[in-house]
């Protein structure tokens, strides 16, 4: 299984993981921005992007996939960023491989599975992305992607986070979907978390609300929660300064303890 990486800077490793259905691109503002003060290792999850496909497609998987990457990477542990379906893969890396965690940014993403009427809405978004293709799927996934503010004033955002949605490979639409619809429930995991925690949300995030990382930050001792204005779901592409100044304050905290 290959598994396709950017991995630029030196220093401390921060492990950077998309959501869906993105790629290793989501990251490019990131790993710009940190790649002075840090090592960033952004891969293709499996089935995205330039990475192989094949099954089983489950976050438990994509977790292995992670840590089978840093260890022919020769990385013994990193802090794990995760966005949205990303922030789940980092959950169960730190159910998985918790040594390989040395601090989470769990950004625009939720601790919670899928209830029934939202395993039912993955069922139907795999029909129809195997009947229309993907270019359906990113229609009906673009508004909830990015924030008003964003969806207002940039076109030219909107356009290309379409692009990046729309270039998904069908299998690793489908397999993600059968992942995120099939996850478990992270929730009582969150109080075993001993590392340190950063979480963001942009304001305008409608697919995974600010009060999902509210109750991430109720629920792990000494998380610091940051909520971006002006940003929906994709707050790292939308508010990208503002967001890695979040990541380059986090890290240093993180370097110090
Ligand atoms: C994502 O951005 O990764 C997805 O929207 C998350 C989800 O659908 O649960």
């Amino acid at each position: 299984m290959n598994i396709a990486r950017n991995d630029v800077g030196q220093g401390p490793v921060v492990l950077f993981i998309h959501g869906f259905p993105h790629n290793k691109s989501l990251w490019s503002g990131q790993l710009a921005a940190l790649q002075t003060s840090a090592r960033c290792i952004a891969p293709d999850l499996r089935g995205f992007g330039e990475s192989d496909a094949g099954e089983p497609y489950s976050v438990e998987q994509y977790a292995d996939d992670m840590a089978q990457l840093l260890g022919e990477l020769y990385v013994e542990s990193a802090v794990v960023a995760g966005l949205s379906m990303g922030g789940y893969v980092a959950l169960a890396m730190w159910r998985r491989h918790p040594k390989l965690v040395r601090a989470l940014v769990l950004a625009d993403t939720r601790a919670g599975a899928d209830h029934e009427e939202g395993k039912r809405k993955r069922d139907d978004m795999i029909a129809m992305a195997q009947s229309k293709g993907v270019a359906a799927v990113a229609d009906a996934h673009i508004t909830g992607m990015l924030g008003k503010s964003t969806r207002e004033k940039s076109p030219e955002l909107v356009a290309s986070v379409y692009t990046m949605l729309a270039a998904t490979p069908l299998e690793g639409v489908v397999g993600g979907l059968q992942a995120m619809r099939d996850r478990p429930d992270s929730i009582p995991v969150l109080a075993t978390i001993d590392v340190p925690v950063l979480i963001i949300v942009g304001d305008e995030d409608v697919l995974t609300p600010p009060k999902e990382s509210r109750l991430m930050h109720d629920s792990i001792a000494g998380s610091v929660l940051e909520v971006i204005p002006g940003a929906g779901h994709l707050s790292n592409v939308e508010q990208p300064a503002r967001f890695s100044q979040s990541l380059v304050g986090f890290l240093a905290r993180v370097s110090g303890d």
